[in-house]
């Protein structure tokens, strides 16, 4: 199901679920907010759940589970080693994806940990469609640099480009060419590319890509985490893969691969990770570490429960219905708000609604982190948490210089199959008012700023009383309705 038709002409998303479980949620005052933001350091990060109304911080870990895989969890075989719940999910992993290998790990860091330690050596080089914080860090951690081959469009907030994801096939070649293939230790492809606004690559693409890995004899990984919207946007958006259905296509995308990696915390909806391959030498290698910094091969720092929601999750994920509900309501978001004037990144991606905060705060330079800023501000008038995607995301060089990141984008995750359309009317009602006064806004400056993943727990504060400020004219203007 794609979208319902209403008789006035207008299409709408539609759950293709129905509720079963709920969980109550309440909306604080705005004094309450703001009293709670400056506890969190103006960080959306550190504020605590029982403060925010609408968790939109992320889509990873508080993605809804199915009735199918709440039961499966109660079929866990609980065993240190050799439980039957290991063996379901390595099939299912073996099914899916059609590689002979499978390594549990407890999330998908610890997939790119693994791997970095075993691909990356000091003046390595991992060529990418675009990095993501954590694979960064860890490849960065191992002495190897990241190099980006992103096409043009990557960076332009607002694009008709149905894949801004892919691969840029002539940067590749030159940086295979610049670094030459010995340095290369990867070739890494992410599905759904989030720091770009959840962007998906084309099958067409990632086929090229692996042409030229195979010509130059170098591994290509693909990071899956996203791969569920990826999988919607190429049957949706690739003329020549209309016909094929969601298993095809995922089988077409493994095929390719040397390497598949996920986060299970959002492929599948439950928690965990694993990687899969038909490596034998790769395996191996990545064999030898899983028992040190994971657990024991048959859970890899996973409950077995985990274990029978993931393999659950992933046959599930080859269903439309359900790839296709992330993307629909954010699409659906994006759609509302660019009518309403507010930049957006567009086309819609996965993952959830992105906001260019550059734009949106044209006043705020990058130093006093725009996107930063306006997360903050958004939970102050609504309750809304987003998540930074800018330039607190990146780290400072080797002398302390800020490194200013190519996007300035304020996430607004929608995590599967848990919010509402009336709840995400109500967050383009809101956002909407934050623009009409976004001159209210002013930047942040760091108090407190941990040298790695800053963003995660770096204390903030305003630069002025903006926060003061713009709760009275949000008290004033929602008071007269
Ligand atoms: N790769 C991608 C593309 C991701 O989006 C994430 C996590 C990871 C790897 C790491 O996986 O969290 O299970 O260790 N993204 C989360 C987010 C944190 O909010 O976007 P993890």
């Amino acid at each position: 199901m794609n979208k319902i038709k209403l008789f006035s002409g207008e299409q709408i998303p539609m759950e293709m679920h129905k509720v079963k479980i709920v969980q109550k949620i309440q909306l604080a005052p705005t004094s309450k907010r703001l009293e709670a933001l400056r506890e969190a350091g103006f960080n959306t990060f550190l504020l605590k759940n029982r403060d925010v109304f609408l968790d939109m911080l992320t889509d990873s870990g508080v993605n809804a589970m199915s009735d199918a895989q709440q039961a499966a969890m109660m079929l866990a075989d609980d065993s240190y080693a050799g439980s039957q719940t290991f063996g379901r999910l390595e099939q299912k992993c073996q099914e899916i994806f059609g590689k002979r290998h499978f390594l549990p790990a407890h999330q998908g860091r610890a997939c790119e940990n693994l791997l970095a330690k075993v691909l990356v050596r000091p003046g390595s080089v991992v060529i990418t469609n675009y990095h993501f914080t954590t694979t960064k860090a860890h490849i960065v951690l191992n002495g190897g640099t990241v190099v980006e081959a992103f096409i043009p469009e990557a960076l332009q907030t607002t694009s008709s480009h149905p894949f801004k994801g892919n691969m840029d096939l002539e940067k590749l070649e030159a940086a295979i060419a610049e670094y030459g293939a010995h340095r290369i230790a990867f070739v890494r492809m992410e599905a759904g590319a989030n720091l770009i606004g959840g962007q998906p690559f084309s099958l067409a693409n990632l086929a090229a890509v692996r042409n030229i890995c195979r010509r130059h004899g170098l591994v290509l990984v693909l990071d899956a985490s996203l791969l569920a919207d990826n999988l919607h946007f190429i049957k949706e958006r690739e003329a020549e893969c209309r016909g094929m259905s969601v298993r095809e296509i995922t089988r077409g995308i493994a095929d390719l691969v040397d390497v598949i990696y996920f986060s299970a915390r959002k492929l599948g909806c439950s928690r965990g990770g694993g990687i899969c391959t038909d490596r034998a030498d790769l395996f191996g290698a990545l064999r030898e570490l899983l028992p040190l910094y994971e657990g024991f091969l048959t859970y890899g720092g996973m409950s077995v429960r985990e274990m029978e929601a993931i393999a659950v999750g992933l046959e599930e994920t080859m269903d439309e219905d359900m790839i296709s509900q992330c993307p629909q309501f954010t699409a659906f978001m994006v759609e509302e708000l660019a009518r309403r004037g507010v930049p957006v990144v567009t086309p819609p991606g996965g993952l959830g609604c992105h906001i260019n905060a550059r734009e949106f705060l044209d006043h705020v330079p990058q130093e006093q982190y725009p996107a930063g800023a306006l997360a903050a501000a958004l939970y102050l008038i609504s309750g809304i948490r987003g998540m930074e995607r800018g330039t607190m995301s990146e780290a400072r060089d080797a002398e302390g210089n800020e490194v200013f990141a190519d996007l300035e984008l304020l996430r607004l995750a929608v995590p599967r199959r848990v919010y509402t359309l009336s709840q995400l009317t109500y967050a383009v009602d809101r956002i909407t008012w934050l623009y009409a006064h976004r001159r209210l806004v002013g930047g942040l400056k760091f108090v407190e700023e941990p040298k790695t993943l800053r963003f995660f727990l770096g204390r903030l504060a305003p630069l002025s009383d903006w926060p003061e400020r713009l709760a009275e004219a949000f008290e004033r203007d929602y008071a007269q309705l």
